[in-house]
């Protein structure tokens, strides 16, 4: 062989190169033409070999060629391996494309019932100043619901409770006042507590009487409470639930459990109506008596107020019974 033939040998070499890596889509493909290019017994190899029957003088020069070509062949399978593993990669996520206006899956999420929203926000207002979360039970004694707050069995408030009786003595709760006691009797004053909880009436119902309503009791028993304390504790408990564009009016009521007792009313500042919030009053020494407390050592206060009807006011709810109906158009404003 001469370096002439070896020369145009390398070159048909390069052409057959170009043709078949044309057409190479696989890694497999790219394989065996690697093989058959760069393999042990490959065409570069065998060209290799040839070198041996070139002149002396003409080996260096032909071993030059060679390598160039064999640089070159490599560095073009290198590129076409990047190139096929390019493709794979996006027809791999061709296939794993999402289509995504696709309409989802529609899990449909709970709610907590507006009247439970409420009363976990009056509570909190509450555990900010310090009160505890006190309970009681919902079937409760006339001792606690009635004689222990001071309304004996001839009071005429026994009256207002209109009661749901269960047997000789027992009822369900008309109030949550009697929490009150109950918490009294386990504790030692400093007492501060609130008490959220269901109540039953023999009301009919309408749009503002139910049956079943929720009232949160509030008691402060310690020594040297005040009035202004009282006033103090409800205007907090206003401005933090209703906002700050209200104003409040404390008005003479009767409780047999508080003395002096009072009506708050709050109205929206710039407007006409004052609106019934709550009954409340300075603690009765004879209920603090009761409970073994000495009303010439400690003083206290309280109020109730009915969490369905602080969740009208807030959001314009004009008839209680809507609370019981279980409309989801209702329920899922809140
Ligand atoms: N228990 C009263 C009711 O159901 C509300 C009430 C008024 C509670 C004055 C109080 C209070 O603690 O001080 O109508």
């Amino acid at each position: 062989m001469t370096l002439e033939e070896l020369s145009q040998k390398a070159h048909a070499l390069w052409r057959s190169w170009e043709e078949v890596s044309a057409n190479l889509a696989s890694p497999e493909d790219l394989e065996s033409v690697r093989i058959k290019f760069l393999g042990r017994r490959g065409m570069l190899t065998q060209l290799f070999s040839a070198l041996k029957e070139l002149p002396a003088s003409d080996r260096a020069e032909a071993g030059k060629i060679l390598n160039v070509l064999k640089e070159r062949i490599e560095s073009a399978l290198a590129e076409k391996r990047a190139l096929i593993a390019a493709q794979a990669r996006l027809a791999k996520l061709a296939r794993e494309r999402y289509d995504f206006s696709l309409p989802g899956k529609w899990r449909p999420l709970g709610k907590l019932h507006p009247l439970t929203q409420v009363r976990l926000e009056i509570e909190e207002i509450f555990l900010r100043l310090g009160f505890d979360v006190a309970s009681g039970p919902e079937i409760e004694t006339e001792y606690y619901n009635f004689e222990a707050l001071n309304i004996g069995a001839d009071h005429p408030a026994r009256d207002e409770w209109d009661s749901f009786y269960l047997g000789e003595g027992t009822l369900l709760r008309t109030h949550t006042s009697p929490v009150q006691i109950r918490v009294m009797r386990t504790r030692r004053p400093p007492v501060r507590i609130i008490c959220p909880g269901r109540c039953f009436r023999r009301d009919n119902p309408d749009a503002t009487h139910s049956p079943v309503f929720h009232q949160v009791e509030l008691l402060w028993v310690e020594r040297g409470l005040t009035f202004a304390h009282l006033k103090w504790v409800i205007g907090e408990f206003v401005r933090a639930f209703f906002g700050p564009g209200y104003e409040m009016r404390f008005s003479a009521d009767f409780f047999p459990f508080t003395e002096p007792s009072a009506q708050v009313h709050i109205r929206k500042k710039g407007t006409e109506k004052w609106l019934e919030i709550m009954g409340a009053g300075m603690v009765h020494p004879r209920v603090l008596e009761e409970v073994g407390y000495d009303p010439e050592e400690v003083t206290g206060f309280a109020f109730g107020l009915g969490i369905e009807r602080m969740a009208m006011l807030r959001y314009g709810i004009e008839d209680i019974r809507i609370f019981w109906q279980n409309d989801v158009r209702f329920l899922q404003q809140f």
